[in-house]
């Protein structure tokens, strides 16, 4: 299938739906090697005069080296079907470390600009990272937000990345 490029303000969605309840796809190559990821958190908006995805990632993920060392990958989002949750559902529980969780999941790879993406995708986001920082238990105005959310202390980094592309079935 093609995708084609469309300004990323023209996007009509519920973020907070599409990421809590949709879900999507972190993936990016490196080396000739790519590797994916579920995530469910995170947030888009406008940052440093560009449009941006903010997500998060813990260092213990496989997928984490590969999206540092590459700079740039993307997000995928898929329309929530159980087909679709039982395949992100293995993503997200499976690490590439241990198995070919790419070829195993029935996903289409694709690439744009030499990223990877998913063509089963009904959005994409190409994104190039600018900004990466871990969560410090100290910088947390809420403590109750801290103890809920890391009672084992294993702090994601935080990402804000250029969305410089939006790609859409053609
Ligand atoms: C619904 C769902 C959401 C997830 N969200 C995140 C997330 O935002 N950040 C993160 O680091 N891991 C998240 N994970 C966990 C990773 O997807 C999981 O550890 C995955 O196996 C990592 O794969 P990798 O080691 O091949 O990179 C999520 C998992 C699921 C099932």
């Amino acid at each position: 299938m093609s995708f084609k490029e469309i300004p990323t303000k023209s996007l009509m969605f519920n973020p907070f739906s599409m990421i809590e309840d949709d879900w999507f796809l972190i993936t990016a190559e490196y080396d000739g090697k790519t590797s994916t990821m579920t995530a469910a958190s995170g947030a888009l908006g406008h940052m440093f005069r560009k449009n941006v995805a903010y997500i998060n990632i813990r260092p213990t993920r496989y997928t984490k080296s590969f999206v540092d060392q590459a700079g740039e990958f993307s997000l995928s989002f898929f329309k929530n079907t159980p087909e679709n949750k039982k395949i992100l559902g293995y993503l997200g529980n499976t690490s590439g470390r241990d198995e070919n969780k790419i070829e195993r999941c029935g996903l289409t790879l694709n690439k744009h600009d030499g990223i990877p993406y998913f063509e089963e995708a009904h959005t994409v986001f190409l994104c190039r990272n600018l900004y990466c920082s871990p969560y410090k238990e100290t910088d947390f105005v809420n403590k109750q937000t801290e103890s809920d959310y890391y009672p084992l202390k294993d702090y994601h980094d935080m990402y804000i990345a250029d969305i410089f592309r939006t790609l859409v079935p053609a």
